[in-house]
């Protein structure tokens, strides 16, 4: 599995700390950005290439992370194909894949500690689409206003 990662200053150091933690795990990581700390720095930057891969199937899901991963989700979720949400717990970063086909995470850099981030990290990426006609036809109701807003 391709990860990509992403991250202004506000998520650079645990950023840092997921890329690492995944390639010890043993997946293959692209990086996004930032590459180094800059204050002034825009999550759009750094997002919106992340979600477009995304989308592109160049990388299998995503990680974006800002200070508190609000505007990363919001960044993200303009990319159509896109299903991002800014998680904080367990139960979410795997039904969020179960139930939504989430196929990116967001995370709060100033917001949860480095071991917290990488067990949702693990929830997120061992979880798998169920697929079942509810899930279908929501998904397809979100897929529909999409492409009215085109
Ligand atoms: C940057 O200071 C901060 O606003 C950004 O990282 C993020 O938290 C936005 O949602």
């Amino acid at each position: 599995m391709k990860i990509g990662v992403a991250a202004d200053h506000g998520g650079f150091d645990l950023k840092n700390t997921i890329k690492l933690f995944l390639q010890e795990e043993g997946y293959e990581v692209k990086d996004f950005g930032a590459f180094q700390l800059d204050t002034g720095d825009d999550y759009p930057d750094f997002v919106i290439p992340l979600a477009k891969a995304v989308v592109a199937k160049e990388v299998d899901r995503g990680i974006a992370i800002c200070g508190s991963g609000v505007g990363a989700s919001v960044a993200a979720n303009k990319i159509a194909g896109i299903r991002a949400a800014l998680i904080n717990d367990h139960f979410s970063a795997h039904q969020g894949v179960e139930d939504d086909d989430m196929n990116l995470i967001c995370l709060g850099g100033r917001v949860i500690a480095f071991a917290a981030a990488e067990e949702l990290v693990m929830a997120f990426l061992n979880a798998k689409y169920i697929g079942a006609e509810r899930h279908e036809r929501r998904l397809q109701k979100v897929k529909e206003l999409e492409i009215k807003n085109q």
